[in-house]
């Protein structure tokens, strides 16, 4: 038997990085061309192209079955246009796989949908535990006015299926509302779902 080392990692709560860690993914907004409905504003902020969120990879797990991998996300606060500064949002490339998100500092949304399109949001402030369950596809949203940090733990295997939602778009698009953010139906929304 060949063991994995266990790990630690210090998750700095001032900011939601790990300094550790093993990636830092960086997304800009040239990142999600696309994936704002107000192409417009999108067009017209792309000249500054700014950072939308950072995703910190604590450990580098072997992509197997068993193990857990973990990971912090900061998105900025920011919009194009209505809408607030969001992750590209994907489907688990193993569907069936689950996920939790714990919600450090800021504000947000945790926006999700089933491939029939069948949307639900859950807002999410720190300390808020929230369960993706398989098969739901998974965006988060900065819907504060400070950055917006949570914890993510996810099967290692899981994987990203990006290109459905880049073809498809979110069911439930979040935009600023005057009475705060509310959730509206995506006009270009396709329910063609994974696999097709
Ligand atoms: C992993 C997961 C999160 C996201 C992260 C960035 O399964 O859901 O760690 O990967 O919040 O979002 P995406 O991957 O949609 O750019
Ligand atoms: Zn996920």
């Amino acid at each position: 038997m060949t063991y994995v080392e266990p790990i630690a990692h210090q998750v700095r709560l001032v900011d939601g990085t790990i300094p550790t860690a093993h990636a830092v993914q960086e997304r800009r907004l040239s990142d999600l061309r696309g994936l704002f409905a107000d192409r417009e504003a999108e067009a017209a902020l792309m000249a500054e192209d700014p950072l939308v969120y950072r995703v910190y990879d604590a450990a580098d797990l072997p992509k197997e079955d068993g193990h857990l991998q973990f990971s912090t996300t900061v998105i900025q606060p920011g919009r194009v246009g209505d809408e607030f500064f969001m992750t590209k949002g994907h489907y688990h490339a193993r569907a069936d796989r689950a996920e939790l998100y714990y919600g450090l500092s800021g504000r947000g949304m945790l926006v999700l949908q089933t491939p029939e399109g069948r949307a639900e949001a859950l807002p999410m402030v720190a300390g808020t535990a929230a369960y993706v369950p398989p098969h739901w596809g998974h965006r988060t949203v900065n819907t504060g006015d400070e950055p917006f940090v949570f914890l993510a733990a996810y099967p290692a295997d899981a994987g990203y299926d990006y290109g459905t939602i880049a073809r498809d778009g979110f069911a439930g698009l979040v935009v600023a509302g005057t009475c705060g953010p509310r959730v509206v139906p995506n006009p270009r929304f396709r329910r063609d779902g994974p696999g097709t």
